[in-house]
């Protein structure tokens, strides 16, 4: 097995060791499927100026809202919906989002319309944050299964939705690119992307673990060795993404 799915396996094993942190995690990630709402999202139509990529990001954003509303319901009903004792550095969209990769969807609602090559570091980050949320739902669904169904259940009926919004995004920065003059533009969003991304997980990863121990989550023997020494490199990784390649000039 892969180290990084080892790890991520045996991280989530000591998350459903203890509910208090499963309900963190279940909080973090209603957290990160509210954010970045659309109010307006049915506006969305003849603004970005494709018809297909209109029609996916609408359909995307009503999915979030709907994963958002599933977890808020399950954490209602068991009493522990708590999304503002969250810390901010926990949420990985929100990281990407102060850095510019977002900005996108902020100047459509300031100014109606962007222009096309600003919708790449968009997608890109959508693409690389959303590839990255079906293998954490795989992994956790099937730890989650003997010790929390119903979660299990929840997840899985969200990754098939996830799995769309990593194929669309991919395509969606492909097809955007390629009217540009310099079409590698994409290709160098999706790697940029990648990249601050890995380096903003290695570095928070420490955070993450020592956070769960707090809510009474108990690690396997290797899992702890493995992860204090990885958490040793990420203290040297930048704990901030950077901002995204600059936009090429129009074409
Ligand atoms: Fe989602
Ligand atoms: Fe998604």
């Amino acid at each position: 097995m892969q180290i990084k799915l080892w790890l991520q396996k045996e991280f989530f094993k000591g998350v459903v060791s203890a509910p208090p942190a499963l309900t963190w995690f279940q909080n973090l990630y209603w957290s990160i499927e509210a954010y970045g709402e659309v109010p307006q999202q049915s506006d969305l139509g003849g603004r970005l100026g494709d018809d297909w990529l209109e029609r996916n990001l609408m359909r995307h954003l009503k999915d979030e809202q709907r994963h958002a509303h599933l977890w808020q319901e399950l954490l209602t009903h068991r009493g522990t919906f708590a999304p503002e004792q969250l810390p901010a550095w926990a949420n990985s969209v929100a990281a990407f989002d102060q850095s510019g990769w977002l900005e996108a969807m902020d100047k459509l609602k300031l100014y109606g319309s962007v222009p096309t090559a600003e919708w790449i570091p968009f997608f890109a980050a959508l693409h690389v944050l959303e590839a990255d949320g079906v293998e954490r739902f795989q992994t956790l669904a099937q730890v989650a299964d003997p010790v929390d169904p119903e979660t299990a259940r929840l997840l899985r009926s969200i990754l098939k939705d996830e799995l769309f919004h990593v194929q669309y995004t991919h395509e969606a920065v492909q097809r955007l690119a390629k009217g540009l003059t310099n079409p590698q533009y994409g290709a160098q969003c999706l790697q940029a992307a990648q990249t601050a991304y890995t380096r903003w997980r290695t570095a928070m990863s420490p955070s993450f673990v020592q956070t769960m121990v707090h809510q009474g989550a108990r690690f396997s023997l290797p899992f702890t060795v493995v992860s204090s020494v990885l958490g040793r490199i990420g203290a040297n990784q930048p704990s901030v993404i950077p901002a995204p390649p600059p936009i090429p000039e129009a074409a």
